[in-house]
């Protein structure tokens, strides 16, 4: 029976060695998570890292590494210290990443780290074509393995690829700043299926395909010797279900909230003070210092807010090994500190940060909790944060505030829409946010969730899956001419 072949550079289940046997926890990020609910109901594999490098991984565990990732239907790649020091921590996390969400003053360009890139990819390549089978479908993830589909196309031209970013694609003047932007660009067209979140991304894709590769570029397809390219947008979806059954279970038990809990142990004694939630892994593109600022400046704007409201900050840790992720939670930590310590009352804080990561059921906790959700990346690929949080509001109460800035608020046009570059808007927004009737909630998330749960994260791959299977014809009719 033919499968589908999911690559990404994380698997969806991190291994860690905890007295010498093997722990699994689950990834954290909108791909791992959305991706998930799609390999679940497949009957495929997914191929990527485990999180444990060679040398972290002694010899007697080797056999039980490959054994808990193929309990979860996934292979192993295997890689040392030096490929993720200049793979993942290097050309994805300093160049790649800033580059593609417009952060040009993080950008790094070292040929070493990008010379580990390709080798690395070369390693995926390896271990798709070991596991790939006549009939099978292969779909690559994201921007660490933007080689990977022409590595695969050369030794196996009969199997079809997809790819999907699931983060922005730049325009063309901040793209072609990348000294690699050919080898990236013919890397990608090894795929059949090109898939974006967002027809920006698209347009700039292929306006970059058109200047530097000088290929003929159509609306959506491209045009090589041999074959045609797609290229579409495809918004992410969450797993709608999975999401609201999980919110309606948890207010059957409400007694059970941590943040419940929180507050009757008195540890604030303002239980009435609104919640202000904000969600992110720690990173720079998500805004995160700025909406401490603004948070802040809405404070002083309208004081009389104060002991009124809350926010609650959780920071999931992220690549905490690349400088710019360290300073970043060092400004946090100075931020919080500072304005908790400007504003605090003795029965009120104004922020609650937690910087971990947390078990699904807190996260459906802080979001069924929450009367307001601020989410203010000044880039972001989609944000599925935003779609979880309208999702597990069961009564249809609660204000999505999002920054323009985020893939989601596309499709999200009833959320309260910010640039999160302008504290004043931020600041007015909370306010409308705090004073906003019922019934124009509901009436907003009414439209949200319809949409939410049409567009689920299985009709996206569904949508994917069937326009790659198209693509084989368009080829077809390429050849014959
Ligand atoms: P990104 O992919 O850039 O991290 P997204 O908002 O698209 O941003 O996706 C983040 C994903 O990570 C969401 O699906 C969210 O549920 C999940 N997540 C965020 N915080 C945590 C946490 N503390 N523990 C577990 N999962 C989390
Ligand atoms: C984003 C990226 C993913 C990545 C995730 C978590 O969602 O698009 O590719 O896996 O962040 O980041 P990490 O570096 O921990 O894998």
């Amino acid at each position: 029976m033919s499968k589908t072949i999911i690559i990404s550079n994380r698997l969806p289940l991190q291994l860690q060695i905890d007295n010498n046997t093997i722990k699994a926890t689950p990834s954290v990020g909108g791909l791992a998570t959305g991706m998930k609910s799609v390999h679940r109901d497949s009957n495929g594999v997914w191929i990527g890292w485990t999180g444990l490098t060679e040398e972290e991984t002694p010899e007697e565990l080797v056999d039980d590494v490959a054994k808990a990732a193929q309990d979860a239907q996934c292979v192993p790649v295997s890689l040392t210290e030096e490929d993720i020091d200049g793979f993942y921590y290097g050309f994805s996390n300093r160049t790649i990443w800033p580059l593609f969400h417009y952060f040009m003053e993080y950008t790094e360009f070292e040929k070493e780290s990008y010379q580990t890139y390709v080798e690395v990819n070369k390693k995926y390549a390896e271990v798709v074509l070991e596991n790939i089978e006549e009939g099978d479908t292969v779909w690559v993830h994201d921007y660490q393995l933007m080689l990977l589909p022409e590595l695969i196309k050369k030794e196996r031209p009969d199997v079809q690829i997809g790819f999907f970013l699931h983060i922005p694609f730049p325009s063309y003047e901040v793209f072609r700043t990348l000294p690699w932007r050919e080898e990236i660009l013919k890397g990608l067209l090894g795929s059949d299926l090109i898939g974006f979140h967002t027809y920006d991304y698209q347009r700039h894709f292929l306006s970059s395909v058109s200047r530097i590769l000088r290929h003929e570029v159509s609306f959506n397809e491209i045009t090589l010797k041999d074959r045609i390219v797609t290229v579409n947008s495809y918004p992410m979806g969450i797993d709608y279900d999975k999401f609201a059954d999980a919110a309606a279970k948890h207010d059957a038990a409400k007694n059970q909230s941590e943040l419940q809990r929180r507050l009757d142990l008195h540890i604030d004694s303002t239980p009435d003070a609104k919640m202000i939630l904000s969600i992110d892994r720690l990173d720079y593109s998500k805004g995160i210092a700025n909406r401490i600022r603004a948070y802040e400046y809405f404070l002083e704007k309208y004081p009389e807010f104060k002991e009124k409201v809350r926010l609650v900050m959780l920071a999931v840790p992220s690549r905490s090994n690349v400088p710019q992720y360290q300073l970043l939670k060092k400004e946090v930590d100075e931020l919080v500190g500072r304005i908790n310590g400007k504003f605090a009352s003795v029965s009120w804080t104004p922020i609650w940060y937690f910087y971990r990561s947390m078990p699904f059921e807190n996260l459906i906790d802080l979001y069924t909790t929450c009367e307001v959700a601020l989410l203010t990346p000044i880039r972001d690929g989609m944000n599925l944060v935003a779609k979880e949080y309208v999702a597990t509001r069961t009564d249809k109460t609660g204000v999505l505030i999002l920054s323009e800035m985020a893939g989601a608020a596309q499709e999200m046009s009833e959320a309260l829409i910010i640039n999160p570059n302008n504290f004043e808007e931020i600041a007015d927004a909370l306010k409308q946010a705090m004073e906003m009737p019922e019934a124009e909630q509901i009436k907003r998330n009414k439209f949200l969730q319809k949409r939410l749960k049409r567009y689920n994260v299985e009709k996206w791959a569904d949508d994917f899956m069937h326009s790659l299977h198209d693509t084989t014809h368009k080829s077809d009719i390429v050849k014959a001419i």
